[in-house]
């Protein structure tokens, strides 16, 4: 879009004036809550005596599972989530009961003075335990395409192992909090940090033995979520619902820091067992993996998730044959849960790692391997999607040249041959993402405008706006559809009962949805005014025209062959208003075309596919394996973007938060089966120092026909992948100590301890 260096929030975020959820003036009577979390990962509750915390001064309520007034259950997908225990926990974290008083301290207080007995039973925290015990989650997630059972033999060279990669903390900076809020007549005001309004609406009517209409959820915006508060949320947002209900009282719950990194869910570790075949160009011929994620204790959205990384492992690259199998393991540990990429970035990288693995085989380039196997036009992914509008060969080109590839790979040579205990590497990631919500119903948005009589526009729609600046997009959205400036719009905060049966923002679909469905609702508003501009500017400037004739732009209605001949949109809402003409539409949208068969495994999932790739150098010491990465270069398809500096900012984020991920975060679980990771100082994720002093991003924008509002495309997840080869780097770079005759036995992340490791190993 022609205008966008806007961002809607920007003067109150420099200001230190935005609001967030407990932000609003406190409500009379309002109560706090903290919640008592088990201290063990499997056990039967013995008993739980509170009747000395009762007794504090301040306490107005201890409840458990007893309290619930509904069904106690949080599961969505599958219902198997106690809201609160009746005898048994299941993971360290889980919440067992809460307390309610006066102010957070004399909740903390109370919370310590409860006396729970434990009986220990066993535990299972790992995937390779939980697979040596058979404890999965739900079924088997499979596919095929072809049969690489018949080709192993006619395969010149094959390559079988495994890989595997760490779980990751959202951080996201606003801890999870709600504030609910008791109205007459048994409803209630839920104002939640959540991804997910319609799930909070139905899991706590579900909770309070109420209905959909008897709860308002409203979400002003969040700070931050990354997909932990698509389920995390729900679950202390009901717990704060059952506390108002049982008080009367209006109720909030902030989370502390470390409770919010020790007991919320994360991002799934995995393991991934692969086999592939492939000619002595490294050109694939055949492959077979299997792909476990490690779900926590309950399903949360681990099916949903497995299923995305089953089906993003073939990634760039185009497999003629191919099997594909996906388990999730139940483990005594918090459920993991959505985070961005939501099972993307696990297939992806074991696809990355074994394409690396080939490339050592062949001895190929690390982009001619790629360049070699990546999806050619209407070439078809394991599922059966054709992939349309592949523009590998020039994404590849253009990181290449932007990045100087040769030029930096003599240079790190160089480097490395000049300098014992330092050394370089460079790795890189192509990323093709699969846009749409794998689960086809929740592909729907929708939104609701009011033109009010001055002229300014009131927009509400299904989305959540958590920083990824949905908001600035629906408003640049509305403005152009409605041809007025962006400055006249205001973005309501979300609500469920002006917008209703949300999904969650997530799938990276939040514009493609709702920005779709605002751009229709405002497009309703805009027919029912033409008539209106045509009748004002023929009396105004004494001429005929056509309806056709009318133009909006620039908050104006001209006739196009006069622009000058203009009426201010003011006046044509004015107007509008005192003929009686509606100024408010509703509108719906829903992705088109989308389907997939599960019992044949094939399908079209997804709308589109985002494509682009990332390079990044990295240099280690090998003397104490600290990393450093230096630079980072990234070409992103970006078809007609919105906001430039919008997804630039998306982009950005997206690889360090990536980056993150393979190199230093690291969640470290004891044998009790607690995180003993619990604090900003322990669980390191990238800073400033961090980002790579050079830093390149490259948007290449295109004209296209699979794409969403606009021509645009969905940009959330998809750079998140590209801070995946900052791991191959590291790889590289411990490999040049043997001259890169040997291969590192490196997993993610790639830590210092793990980075010597590898390299004492290759020199033994
Ligand atoms: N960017 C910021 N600043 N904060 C976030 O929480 N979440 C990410 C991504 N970018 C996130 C973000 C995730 S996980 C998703 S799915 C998308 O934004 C959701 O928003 P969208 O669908 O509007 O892109
Ligand atoms: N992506 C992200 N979040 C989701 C999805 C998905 O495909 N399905 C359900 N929640
Ligand atoms: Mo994003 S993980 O889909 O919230």
């Amino acid at each position: 879009m022609e205008k966008s260096p806007y961002h809607i929030n920007g003067k109150l975020h420099v200001t230190g004036q935005t609001r967030f959820t407990l932000d609003e003036n406190k409500p009379s009577g309002l109560l706090y809550m903290k919640i008592l979390f088990s201290t063990q990962a499997h056990a039967r509750i013995v008993s739980v005596n509170f009747y000395e915390a009762q007794t504090l001064p301040g306490v107005r309520g201890i409840f458990t599972y007893k309290d619930i007034p509904g069904e106690n259950q949080t599961g969505v997908a599958v219902h198997d989530e106690p809201l609160l225990p009746e005898d048994e926990v299941t993971y360290a974290g889980q919440p067992v009961a809460v307390v309610v008083g006066e102010s957070p301290e004399i909740c903390k207080k109370a919370v310590n003075c409860i006396d729970v007995r434990y009986e220990l039973l066993e535990t299972v925290f790992t995937i390779e335990e939980a697979l040596k015990k058979n404890s999965v989650l739900g079924k088997e997630n499979a596919l095929k395409k072809g049969d690489p059972e018949a080709m192993w033999e006619k395969c010149p060279h094959i390559l079988e192992g495994e890989f595997s990669g760490g779980g990751q903390e959202h951080l996201y900076l606003e801890t999870q909090r709600v504030r609910v809020v008791p109205d007459e007549d048994n409803h209630f005001y839920v104002y939640s940090a959540t991804q997910a309004p319609t799930e909070i609406q139905e899991v706590c009517a579900r909770v309070l033995n109420l209905t959909s209409k008897d709860i308002t959820v409203d979400v002003k915006r969040l700070g931050g979520a990354f997909g932990g508060k698509e389920r995390n949320s729900t679950i202390y947002t009901a717990l704060a619902a059952v506390a108002a209900y049982r008080t009367g009282n209006p109720v909030e719950f902030e989370m502390e820091r470390h409770e919010d990194i020790r007991f919320t869910g994360k991002r799934h570790p995995f393991k991934t067992h692969y086999k592939v075949g492939f000619d002595e160009n490294g050109k694939l011929i055949a492959g077979d993996f299997s792909i476990y994620l490690n779900g926590g204790a309950y399903t949360d959205l681990s099916m949903a998730i497995l299923e995305r990384a089953v089906w993003h492992i073939d990634n760039a690259y185009h497999y003629p044959h191919i099997k594909v199998r996906g388990l999730a393991l139940r483990t005594n540990l918090p459920p993991n849960t959505a985070f961005r990429g939501f099972g993307g970035p696990q297939g992806i990288f074991s696809s990355e790692f074994v394409m690396e693995r080939i490339a050592k085989v062949v001895k190929k380039d690390i982009f001619e391997i790629r360049a070699l196997n990546a999806y050619k036009e209407g070439e078809t992914t394991p599922y059966g999607q054709e992939v349309h509008e592949v523009i590998f060969d020039e994404i590849f080109e253009k990181l290449k040249n932007i990045s100087g590839y040769d030029k930096l790979r003599k240079e790190c040579d160089e480097f490395n041959r000049n300098n014992k205990y330092k050394k370089r590497g460079i790795g890189i990631t192509p990323v093709k993402f699969g846009i749409s919500f794998t689960a086809a119903f929740l592909n729907q948005g929708a939104a609701l405008i009011w033109v009010f009589s001055d002229g300014t526009v009131s927009v509400s729609h299904g989305g959540i706006e958590m920083g990824q600046e949905l908001n600035t997009k629906i408003a640049q959205i509305v403005a152009k559809t409605l041809g007025v400036s962006f400055d006249v719009i205001k973005i309501e905060s979300t609500n469920v009962k002006r917008v209703a049966n949300t999904s969650p923002t997530a799938a990276s679909s939040g514009t493609d949805l709702n920005g779709n469905a605002a751009r229709l609702a405002a497009g309703k508003i805009k027919k029912r005014l033409i008539p209106v501009a045509k009748e004002l500017i023929e009396k105004h400037y004494g001429i005929s025209i056509t309806e056709d004739d009318v133009v909006f732009d620039n908050g104006v209605a001209c006739s196009k062959e006069n622009p000058e001949k203009s009426i201010p949109f003011n006046e044509i809402a004015e107007t509008a208003y005192m003929n009686r003409i509606n100024l408010g539409a509703q509108a719906f949208y829903k992705t088109p075309g989308i389907y997939f068969d599960r019992e044949k495994g094939k399908g079209e999932p997804f709308y589109y596919f985002v494509f682009g790739a990332a390079l990044t150098q990295a240099e280690i010491d090998t003397l104490t394996g600290a990393t450093e990465v230096q630079k980072a270069f990234i070409v992103h398809e970006s078809a007609n973007s919105i906001n430039i500096p919008v997804d630039k900012g998306q982009i950005e984020g997206g690889y360090i938060q990536g980056m993150g991920w393979v190199t230093m975060e690291e969640i470290v679980i004891n044998e009790k089966g607690e995180n003993t990771t619990g604090t900003t100082s322990t669980y390191k994720i990238p800073s400033f120092d961090d980002l790579p002093e050079v830093f390149k991003v490259e948007m290449l924008p295109r004209k296209r026909k699979f794409a969403s509002v606009y021509g645009s495309k969905a940009i959330g997840e998809p750079p998140f992948m590209y801070g995946i080869s900052a791991f191959f780097a590291i790889k590289d770079a411990i490999e040049s100590v043997t001259d890169h005759k040997k291969e590192a036995d490196l997993t993610a992340p790639a830590t210092p301890e793990k980075i010597l490791m590898a390299i004492e190993e290759l020199k033994d």
